[in-house]
């Protein structure tokens, strides 16, 4: 199996990567599904939607702060290392991610779409057209406000019940159109739109390999090709990373 993928990943001309929570799990981040999943002990409605943050803004704030702490200083694991390879290898090699977490573009990695935002910034509320980089140091009060209206801040990633970015999921959606292989990483492929991008890859005959330790909603067919290994483990090895 490892051989027949190596090689699909090599005779490819069209690769795009496509990745979730899972794929920085090996980084110290935790996954939103799954037994020690955030969901299990959060409501996304609750803590992750528009409604929430102006309902409750102190405890949205005070749950992205612990999220900003936690993924403060977290380094790239190897199989970051693989794709930014992988990239230089290929010359051209997009990464759509539905995580918010940057480490794609710290470990390297150009051409990154990112589906659900970043918590690298925050902006006003209500759109008065204030931006600042999203630190804990912006979060000594809180919740932290507007310098320019006085209203809250909020970070800058697609919160549910909000569109994504319209440009991001059609160029997303685009590349899936028109590549001959996608490598699905860490995904649970469960939070549309975002997972019909590989859907969409399959149907224009793309080969998928995903790379899961956990079965996913991705069909069981002759064009997917489900290599349940962890992304850190695995992903060094199919690219030919040297240690
Ligand atoms: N390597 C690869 N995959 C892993 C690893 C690992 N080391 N550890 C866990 N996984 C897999 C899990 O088996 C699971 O299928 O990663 C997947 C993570 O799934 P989710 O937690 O559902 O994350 P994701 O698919 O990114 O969620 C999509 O849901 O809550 C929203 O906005 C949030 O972007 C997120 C979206």
């Amino acid at each position: 199996m490892i051989n027949k993928v190596q090689r699909l990943i090599k005779k490819s001309t069209n690769v795009v990567i496509f990745t979730g929570a899972g794929m920085s799990r090996e980084s110290g981040i935790r996954t939103f599904r799954g037994e020690e999943g955030l969901w299990k002990q959060y409501k996304p409605e609750q803590l992750s939607s528009i409604t929430g943050l102006q309902a409750q803004p102190e405890l949205v704030w005070d749950w992205y702060k612990k999220r900003l702490i936690t993924g403060e200083g977290v380094i790239p694991h190897r199989g970051y290392d693989a794709l930014t390879h992988l990239q230089k290898l290929k010359g051209s090699l997009p990464v759509i991610t539905q995580n918010v977490d940057g480490l794609h573009r710290l470990s390297g990695q150009t051409d990154v779409l990112e589906l659900h935002g970043s918590m690298r910034t925050a902006s006003c509320l209500v759109k008065c057209g204030f931006s600042t980089e999203l630190t804990t140091d912006l979060l000594g009060s809180m919740p932290p406000h507007c310098p320019w209206c006085g209203n809250i801040l909020r970070p800058d990633i697609v919160l549910f019940g909000e569109p994504l970015p319209a440009e991001v999921i059609s160029r997303s959606y685009e590349l899936a159109d028109n590549c001959d292989l996608m490598l699905v990483i860490g995904t649970s492929v469960q939070v549309w739109p975002a997972a019909g991008i590989p859907f969409a890859a399959l149907d224009n005959g793309a080969t998928v390999i995903e790379i899961n330790p956990a079965g996913t909603e991705l069909p069981c067919n002759e064009n997917v090709i489900s290599v349940r290994r962890k992304a850190g483990e695995i992903l060094p090895l199919l690219v030919g990373l040297k240690e």
